[in-house]
C-alpha cells in the first residue's frame, strides 16, 4: 500500500485502476468493435456468477437498468412506485422517466433504510412496484419486501448501486428483486467512470432488457462483424443504454480484486468505528446483526444542525467529505412537482441533515484516516 505526505489533502475517493486496466483496454482497442461485444459478455457472465443470478446486462448507468427495469416490468404513467426519500435522486428520476409517480416511505431510524413496516401502509389501487435502496452497503429487509410485494402481486426492483458484495439473512442482491441494479460510476466500489448493470433471474425479461438496452434492435454492430451484416428488425421501442467493451474491459479486471477491496474496505470500517467510538456527539448507521454490510460508504451522523458547520471546517483542513443523502422530497423539483413539505418524511429528514460521508476507499492510507480522525473530533470539540 502507497503511504502520502501528510500535507496534502485527503481525497474523499481514490480508484485502484493500473497497469490490469490499462491493458485490458489496450486489448479492445486492437479489435474492430468498441461497442457492446465479447468483453460486455465476459463481465456479464462474471458479474452474474458473483451474484449468483443467471443474467447480467451491461448498461451506461444504475439511472438506466433501474429505468429499464420499470419498462420491461411495464410499469408507467398511472402507476405508482414505493421508494425511499434517504437516496440519490436517481431512484426517484428513473420512476418518473418511466412515467410513473414515486411514492415515498419513510426509514428506519437506525439504518436509513427503507422501512418494511411502513410499506403496506403506502400502497394503493395504483402501486405496481417497490423500490427498495440498499443504503452505504446495507441491504434493506428484502424477505420482508417479498412477502409484502406478493401479497400485493407487486414487482421490485432493487436501487443495488451501493451494494454488490453484501448480503442480508443469506440474501444477496438480485435474490428475491426481480431485478437490481447497480452503478459503476466514478466513485463506485467497481467502477469504469459511468456504467451500469442489473441482473436478473427471469429469463424473458433478460431477453426484454437486452433488447430495450439497444433502440429495441434484434442485432447489435458484433452481430454484424460476426455473421457479416443481416438485416435486423426494431422489435419494441427501446433505448441507447447499452454497456460497451471498453467499460467492460476497465470492469474485468477489478472482478478479480473485489472480494480483496471488500476486506480492505471492511478493516477500514472497523477501524474507522474504533478511533470514533469515544467522539461525543456523533452516531452512525447500526450495521444489523444478519447483515454482511457491503461498505460502500461511511457516514457519521452530526445532528443539532451543526453537520455543515463541520464540513466547511473539514474541507478547510483539507478533507474532503460529501453528503450522502438530503432528504430528496425537499429538493426544488420534487417538491414543486409533487406538494412535498418539510416533515413529509422525518426520519429520512434529520439523517439527511446529520449525515456527512467520511473519506473512505479500499487502499486509503491509515494516516489519513487518522487524520480525518483528528479534524473530525477538533471539529466538533
Ligand atoms: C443509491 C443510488 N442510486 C442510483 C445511483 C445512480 O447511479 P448512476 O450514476 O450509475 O446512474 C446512484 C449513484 O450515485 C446511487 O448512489
Amino acid at each position: 500500500m502507497t503511504s502520502t505526505p501528510v500535507k496534502t489533502r485527503v481525497p474523499f475517493f481514490m480508484h485502484d485502476l493500473g497497469q490490469a486496466e490499462l491493458d485490458a483496454v489496450a486489448e479492445v482497442l486492437r479489435n474492430p468493435i468498441l461497442t457492446t461485444g465479447e468483453w460486455v459478455a465476459r463481465f456479464e457472465s462474471l458479474f452474474a456468477d458473483r451474484l449468483g443470478a443467471r443474467h447480467a446486462v451491461g448498461v451506461t448507468s444504475c439511472t438506466g437498468a433501474l429505468h429499464l427495469s420499470l419498462v420491461a416490468l411495464g410499469i408507467g404513467p398511472g402507476d405508482e412506485v414505493i421508494t425511499t426519500p434517504l437516496t440519490f435522486i436517481a431512484t426517484a428520476t428513473s420512476i418518473i422517466e418511466a412515467g410513473a409517480t414515486p411514492v415515498f416511505v419513510d426509514v428506519e431510524p437506525e439504518t436509513g433504510n427503507l422501512n418494511a413496516d411502513r410499506v403496506e401502509a403506502a400502497i394503493t389501487d395504483r402501486t405496481r412496484a417497490i423500490m427498495p435502496v440498499h443504503l452505504y452497503g446495507q441491504m434493506c429487509d428484502m424477505r420482508q419486501l417479498r412477502l409484502i410485494a406478493d401479497r400485493h402481486q407487486l414487482f421490485i426492483v432493487e436501487d443495488s448501486a451501493h451494494c454488490v458484495e453484501g448480503t442480508r439473512d443469506g440474501v444477496r442482491a438480485g435474490q428475491l428483486g426481480d431485478t437490481a441494479c447497480f452503478s459503476f460510476y466514478a466513485t463506485k466500489n467497481l467502477t469504469c467512470g459511468e456504467g451500469g448493470a442489473l441482473v436478473t433471474n427471469d429469463d424473458s425479461l433478460a431477453e426484454k432488457l437486452r433488447l430495450l438496452r439497444l433502440h429495441g434492435m434484434n442485432k447489435n454492430a458484433n452481430d454484424r462483424h460476426r455473421e457479416g451484416y443481416k438485416h435486423w428488425d426494431m422489435t419494441m421501442l427501446g433505448w441507447k443504454y447499452n454497456m460497451d467493451n471498453i467499460q467492460a474491459a476497465l470492469l474485468l479486471p477489478q472482478m478479480d480484486r473485489l472480494e480483496e477491496n471488500w476486506r480492505r474496505r471492511k478493516d477500514l470500517a472497523s477501524y474507522y468505528e474504533q478511533r470514533l467510538s469515544d467522539i461525543p456527539n456523533l452516531s452512525r448507521p447500526a450495521t444489523l446483526t444478519d447483515v454482511e454490510h457491503a461498505w460502500h460508504l461511511f457516514p457519521v451522523w452530526i445532528g443539532n444542525g451543526r453537520r455543515d458547520r463541520v464540513i466547511q471546517e473539514l474541507h478547510n483542513e483539507g478533507v474532503s467529505v460529501m453528503v450522502n443523502y438530503r432528504a430528496i422530497h425537499l429538493l426544488t423539483y420534487l417538491r414543486e412537482t409533487f406538494g412535498f413539505r418539510p416533515g413529509d418524511f422525518p426520519v429520512a429528514e434529520s439523517i439527511g441533515d446529520a449525515s456527512l460521508s467520511l473519506p473512505f476507499y479500499p487502499n486509503m492510507p491509515r494516516e489519513h484516516a487518522d487524520r480525518v480522525v483528528t479534524k473530525l473530533r477538533e471539529a466538533l470539540d
